[in-house]
């Protein structure tokens, strides 16, 4: 084979990957490879497990074949000072989690709400008109943003008090029954800390209560273990994640046009 066909090759081969910090359990690498090869993709995702954001302009320049980035903890607000522009959606969330490269041009995208959005909707009744947001990192942020889409009123608690959240200490019954829908936005609970869970007060939660963890490994916390125990109807984040990744693809593919080979 002569070194124009490896050269061939090389150029056909869209790079997408996702850049955080630590990467040891992702999802998107096993998901985008089984896409790719579904449908015969000519392209690869690769992790970058920068260290620190200001490495970012630096990995940009190294692999000029990337056609996509996913963006997860921590830089999901850090990176967005580094990008060309910001979509509407992300700049309102102030966090991105997927970017695009286009025309030369580096452009932020936020598609955890979609993600959230659409898993979540199905599930909502009549009494989820009142949110509690556990966390309030950068995924509490799209969270937040797609509840107020919805109509939905939310209250973020954290471990600190500050003047807007509440605290676990002041989640009280009164707070518990009033807020139907509970969200899961810290990684309290996530693989391998298996045992640990929010400490909110479960024996307030009953059958009208809708508990949502962002966490998907693993599939059933303790958090929602201990709703549905309270007859709570429960979901975990895999859904949100699917949606988000596809979400992320067809950003990455928006106006590109298949070319018919023949
Ligand atoms: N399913 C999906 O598609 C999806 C998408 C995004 C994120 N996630 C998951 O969501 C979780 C959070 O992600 P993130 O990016 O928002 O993380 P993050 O920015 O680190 O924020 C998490 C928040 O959780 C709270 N927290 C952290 N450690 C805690 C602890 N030990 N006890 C109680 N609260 C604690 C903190 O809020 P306070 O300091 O105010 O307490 C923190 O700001 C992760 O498990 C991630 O895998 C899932």
């Amino acid at each position: 084979m002569s070194g124009a066909f490896f050269i061939y090759i090389y150029i056909m081969l869209a790079l997408y990957g996702l850049i955080g910090f630590p990467l040891t359990h992702s999802f998107s690498p096993a998901y985008f490879k089984m896409k790719f090869a579904a449908q015969h993709i000519d392209a690869t995702y690769e992790l970058f497990p920068i260290k620190a954001i200001r490495e970012f302009p630096e990995l940009l320049k190294n692999n000029p074949a990337l056609a996509g980035l996913n963006v997860t903890t921590p830089y999901k607000e850090a990176v967005m000072r580094y990008l060309d522009e910001i979509d509407k959606v992300a700049e309102e969330i102030g966090a991105v989690n997927c970017i695009g490269f286009r025309d030369g041009i580096i452009k932020g995208y936020n598609t955890d709400a979609l993600g959230f959005e659409k898993s979540l909707n199905p599930l909502l009744k009549s009494q989820h008109t009142q949110a509690l947001i556990l966390g309030t990192g950068g995924s509490s942020k799209a969270v937040a943003y797609t509840l107020s889409q919805l109509g939905i009123g939310y209250q973020k608690v954290s471990r600190d008090k500050t003047e807007d959240v509440l605290t676990y200490k002041e989640l009280s019954g009164e707070v518990m029954t009033h807020y139907k829908l509970i969200i899961n936005t810290t990684p309290v609970g996530m693989y391998p800390n298996v045992d640990d869970l929010p400490p909110i007060p479960f024996e307030n939660i009953g059958e009208q209560h809708l508990l949502y963890d962002l966490i998907y490994n693993p599939e059933e916390t303790k958090f929602l273990a201990l709703g549905k125990a309270r007859g709570a109807v429960v979901k975990n984040g895999f859904e949100m994640l699917q949606l988000q990744a596809e979400a992320s693809w067809e950003i990455w593919n928006q106006g590109t046009e298949t070319i018919d080979p023949d």
